[in-house]
């Protein structure tokens, strides 16, 4: 058990339907802390860039489409085991998979439309943070 950090991404039919308050409560609620946070609409490359691990999925033009319709807000959660914390809050990427009381079973729509995402390792989560966040903009509690 250590103290990571993770990227997480509230997507855009969470900010849409205004839930992003809620969502975050439930990462501040399970000892997660937010040390980093912006919202911003992101470009139809960068978005290609995140996603190009699933460049070659037949899902990946519309999760492409998807992703850029409208802002997201994205952040890096600091805590204990902040990736498998995170990703056992977040629930499974299908919310029809999703254990209860999970975000992804509270409030995501469908597989796509699926509310939140989180990175799913540490090479990943150093990436990703890295790829939204200069050094300059995070700023843990101490
Ligand atoms: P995320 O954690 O952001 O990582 C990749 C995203 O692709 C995933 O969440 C889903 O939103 C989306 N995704 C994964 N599988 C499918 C699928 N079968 N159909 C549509 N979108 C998918």
């Amino acid at each position: 058990m250590s103290i990571e950090k993770t990227l997480s991404i509230i997507k855009p039919d969470a900010t849409k339907r205004n839930i992003t308050g809620k969502i975050i409560s439930c990462f501040e609620e399970q000892g997660l802390s937010i040390v980093a946070q912006k919202r911003i609409l992101l470009s139809e490359s960068k978005a290609r860039e995140f996603y190009a691990v699933h460049s070659e999925k037949p899902f990946f033009e519309d999760l492409v489409k998807y992703i850029t319709s409208g802002p997201v807000v994205v952040q890096i959660l600091e805590g204990q085991d902040a990736i498998a914390r995170n990703r056992k809050i977040m629930g499974a990427t299908n919310p029809e998979e999703a254990e209860e009381g999970t975000i992804r079973k509270q409030f995501a729509l469908s597989v796509e439309a699926n509310s939140v995402h989180g990175s799913d390792s540490q090479e990943t989560a150093k990436s990703e943070i890295k790829f939204f966040f200069d050094n300059s903009e995070i700023a843990p509690i101490d």
